[in-house]
């Protein structure tokens, strides 16, 4: 982020132990008017400025106990300062000021219930129990001396603890998560009424700073922008467009084969009908298929797609015959792009995003690349995209990822028998298996399927208690046809990549997205991933439905479908006579990720 003239302003320093949220913490600070800026965690305590008016310790994959984890210079505990610690800088907390810190024996991810015991300033005309969102698998035991318990959750006794004398509280939940019911009101707490911020810090002014950011970084070159039609990169092309003029920046759609049913040429007429007359499209999916033949690693599907982007990028460059010296790349990377490919020091890499594959980062690090929206999330992207006036139906868009159905189309290798091989538990599981995100840390497990029916809440509350419990398990499903068996087995040759599978995707997705259109819904959901999957027993394709509610796409929870539509929706897709089993994803994240590769 780039503070420009607010380097002298009072702030919040947040350090970062490489949460999949530091940047979220940043984010909900600057929501309240108050800037914050992120440092690393070997900076010391004398170099926090004086104009630092609290701190934030941030959470992180790791465990404190490791001898190689992060720590703080411990002297920030002598500064005065007000310090809160959220999940690992709870523990963090805890541990360096002689409490106790170990694994949890139950470990929680998700919704969890928060009882408050002693408000103190913190926690401060909370209501109690309130909804709460976790992601860890350690926890503070001991408390260190001078601090008391403030909060519990059934899992997790010491869920909130104070030291109001020194002014240092830790939650182990996570307040900047939209998930969490009251997560504003405990941060305005920490802000305003523990470190006295002022309100001085105007988010509005943040447009006319990423033009004028534009116009330096770029200075005498041009940008080649790679389009995807989505939100990100149309509000990328906007900013860029404005900031350079339209003979400055040449927009490349480049058209993977791997979009939505008839999704390319309606995202070439809406952004021309937007006002582009600089977008340019080119077919490459010849070469997508065939750097994807008998790809199964979702990692490995990932890091090719980036790459054959790029490459593709280059192919047209020259065929231009541009100066590469006078062009930078443009992309339309948003902030959760960057964290979960393991963008900052400690994060760990939860998927390799397509505007993040080796080779762009090495031409990031040559200063060759301009991601004007780089530091904003999916919904700040979007307010972006109505100033700059774009029309609605882009940016109302469900996001869809840059690798597109791709990474929505599991595949199978026999001759890898040791890839889906099932632990043993006594749970049905399928013999695939999913990317998750648990106390910030990838996984990479199998899904538990319920057969039984109950209502939206039992079933989110009986795959919660799933997830925390069984190592093994990240994801839960429940079985939408139970009337055609529970044979869920996987071919015995290989399924890969194929044109005809993703035709075979792209109309069971049109069926869907038409449904929740016809029904009022599509503005209600967030996002609707819809998966295919080579298991069953007669076509072993079998599909997963993964509609979720988020916010900017760091937590979210499944959408609770009506019944009504969700049957009509189920008997449509049946009716396509191609499909074995069709299961709704009942999973939040954490543990699960949206996507599932
Ligand atoms: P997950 O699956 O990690 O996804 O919960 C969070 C959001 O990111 C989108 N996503 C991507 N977007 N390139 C993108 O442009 C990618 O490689 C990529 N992978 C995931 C995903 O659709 C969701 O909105």
């Amino acid at each position: 982020m780039n503070f420009g003239i607010w380097i002298y302003m009072q702030h919040i320093a947040i350090i970062d132990f490489g949460s999949q949220y530091t940047h979220l913490i940043a984010r909900r600070i600057r929501e309240l008017s108050v800037l914050s800026k992120i440092y690393p965690t070997n900076i010391a305590a004398k170099d926090i400025t004086k104009d630092t008016i609290g701190i934030i310790l941030s959470g992180g994959p790791q465990s404190v106990y490791d001898n190689a984890s992060p720590k703080v210079d411990s002297a920030i505990f002598d500064r005065g300062l007000p310090i809160l610690g959220l999940c690992y800088g709870h523990q963090l907390m805890a541990h360096t000021l002689g409490g106790e810190v170990v694994p949890g024996t139950i470990r929680e991810y998700g919704r969890a219930q928060l009882t408050i015991l002693n408000a103190q300033a913190l926690l401060d005309t909370v209501p109690s129990p309130t909804t709460v969102w976790m992601s860890h698998g350690d926890s503070v035991r001991t408390l260190p001396n001078g601090f008391t318990t403030t909060a519990e959750t059934p899992d997790c006794p010491i869920a909130a603890m104070a030291n109001p004398e020194k002014n240092f509280y830790g939650l182990q939940f996570h307040p900047e998560v939209h998930h969490s019911e009251h997560g504003t009101h405990i941060l305005k707490n920490f802000v305003y009424k523990i470190c006295n911020a002022e309100k001085n810090w105007n988010m509005e002014n943040m447009v006319d700073d990423v033009i004028e950011n534009i116009k330096k970084t770029v200075g005498q070159k041009n940008v080649f922008l790679l389009v995807s039609g989505g939100v990100d990169s149309s509000v990328a092309f906007g900013l860029l467009t404005k900031a350079l003029g339209a003979e400055r920046v040449y927009g490349l759609y480049i058209d993977t084969d791997f979009m939505r049913l008839h999704e390319s040429q309606e995202i070439k007429t809406s952004l021309e009908q937007a006002g582009f007359k600089n977008l340019h499209v080119l077919d490459a999916s010849a070469t997508f298929y065939k750097r994807l033949n008998g790809v199964c690693e979702p990692e490995e599907k990932r890091k090719i797609i980036g790459q054959a982007f790029l490459d593709v990028k280059d192919e047209a460059v020259k065929k231009l015959a541009l100066n590469p010296n006078e062009w930078m790349l443009g992309q339309g990377t948003i902030y959760p792009d960057t964290i979960e490919t393991g963008g900052t020091k400690h994060a760990d890499t939860i998927k390799t995003h397509h505007n993040r594959v080796e080779a762009i980062q090495k031409l990031i690090e040559q200063g060759l690349v301009i991601e004007p929206i780089a530091d904003f999330y999916k919904d700040e992207v979007r307010t972006i995209g109505e100033l700059l006036g774009l029309p609605k139906e882009l940016i109302e868009r469900h996001p869809f990822p840059g690798p597109g159905l791709a990474i929505r189309i599991l595949c199978h290798d026999p001759s890898r028998a040791d890839n889906n091989q099932l632990p043993t538990t006594n749970y049905q599981l399928l013999p695939i298996r999913s990317v998750g995100v648990q106390g910030d840390n990838r996984t990479y497990a199998h899904p538990i399927v319920f057969t039984e029916h109950a209502d939206w809440e039992t079933l989110d509350a009986q795959a919660s208690a799933i997830t925390n419990k069984e190592r093994a398990i990240n994801r839960a499903l429940l079985l939408l046809n139970p009337e055609n068996g529970h044979t869920f087995e996987l071919p015995s040759k290989a399924r890969t990549l194929t044109q005809d599978r993703i035709k075979l995707l792209q109309d069971i997705d049109a069926i869907v997205h038409q449904e929740i259109k016809q029904a009022g819904l599509y503005n209600n959901i967030w996002q609707f991933p819809v998966v295919l999957v080579p298991i069953g027993h007669t076509h072993f394709e079998s599909i997963i439905l993964r509609p979720v509610e988020s916010r900017e796409a760091m937590t979210a929870n499944f959408y609770r479908m009506p019944h009504n539509i969700l049957e009509r929706m189920v008997k449509k897709i049946i009716a396509t006579k191609k499909i074995d089993y069709i299961f709704y994803d009942i999973t939040n994240k954490p543990p699960g990720t949206i996507e599932w590769e």
